[in-house]
C-alpha cells in the first residue's frame, strides 16, 4: 500500500486566496515533476436522467474564471452538457500525491476564443477535427483513414478553418477542493466554495 509522505502538511495559509491561481501553481508543479500530461483532467457529465459518464480531457487554461477544454460539439459529452450543464472534473498528479476536484456549470466558449485555439493546433489535429464525428459508431478504422485522406486533399494548400461542430467549453467553478496525501491515509483536504463575499475555505475530514 503506497504511503503518501512526500508533502508537508497543507494548511489554508499555504494556499493562495484565489483557488484558480492555486490550481495553476499545482499544474505547473506537476509539469515540473516530469508528468506526461499534467493538464489531464477527468471530466464527469450527466445525462438528462442524471446518469453519469466520465472521460479525460486536457485543461487548456483559464478564460474569465472558467477552466477551458476543447472538443467536438456533437459527441456524447456535448449532448450531456446540452441537457445538463452541471459538471465535475478531477486532476490527479501521482508524482505529487495531489488531487484537485472542481464542480460547476459549463458553457460554450465564444467562437473567437475557440478559433484562436484551433488556429494554434497542429495541422494533423485540425484535419482530425474535420474528419471525425466524435462518439459516433464507425464500421472500421479504414473508413476513418480514407475519410482523413479525402479531407487532407480537400484542404491541400489552404488554412484549415474552425469547424462549426468543434470548439471550447468553460467550466465555471462553484467548488474547488485541494487534496494532498498524508501518511496513514490521514490526508489534508481544503475546499473552496464560492460565496457572495468571495471564496470560503473549509477543511474536510479525510
Ligand atoms: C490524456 C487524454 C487527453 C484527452 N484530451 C481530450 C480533449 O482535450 N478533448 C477531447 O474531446 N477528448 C480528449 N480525449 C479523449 C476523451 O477521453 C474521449 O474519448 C472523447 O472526448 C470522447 O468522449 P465522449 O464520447 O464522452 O464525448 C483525451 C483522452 C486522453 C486519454
Amino acid at each position: 500500500m503506497a504511503q503518501y509522505t512526500r508533502n508537508p502538511p497543507l494548511n489554508p495559509e499555504d494556499l493562495l486566496p484565489d483557488p484558480l491561481a492555486q490550481l495553476l501553481l499545482w499544474i505547473d508543479a506537476a509539469g515540473a515533476s516530469g508528468m506526461l500530461e499534467p493538464t489531464a483532467m477527468t471530466l464527469a457529465t450527466a445525462s438528462a436522467t442524471a446518469a453519469p459518464s466520465a472521460r479525460v480531457v486536457l485543461f487548456k487554461g483559464l478564460h474569465e474564471g472558467q477552466l477551458t477544454f476543447y472538443t467536438d460539439y456533437r459527441g456524447r459529452k456535448a449532448a450531456e452538457l446540452a441537457a445538463n450543464p452541471q459538471a465535475a472534473a478531477t486532476f490527479w498528479w501521482d508524482q505529487l500525491e495531489r488531487q484537485v476536484r472542481v464542480e460547476g456549470l459549463v458553457q460554450k466558449l465564444p467562437r473567437a476564443i475557440s478559433a484562436a485555439y484551433f488556429a494554434s493546433r497542429p495541422r494533423t489535429s485540425q484535419l482530425g477535427a474535420h474528419t471525425s464525428r466524435q462518439s459516433a459508431v464507425v464500421d472500421a478504422r479504414d473508413t476513418l483513414d480514407s475519410r482523413l485522406l479525402a479531407v487532407t486533399a480537400h484542404f491541400e494548400g489552404q488554412d484549415i478553418p474552425l469547424p462549426d461542430h468543434w470548439g471550447g467549453y468553460g467550466l465555471l467553478p462553484s467548488v474547488i477542493e485541494f487534496w494532498q496525501g498524508r501518511g496513514g491515509r490521514f490526508h489534508d483536504r481544503l475546499r473552496y466554495r464560492r460565496g457572495d463575499a468571495g471564496w470560503h475555505v473549509d477543511r474536510l475530514e479525510p
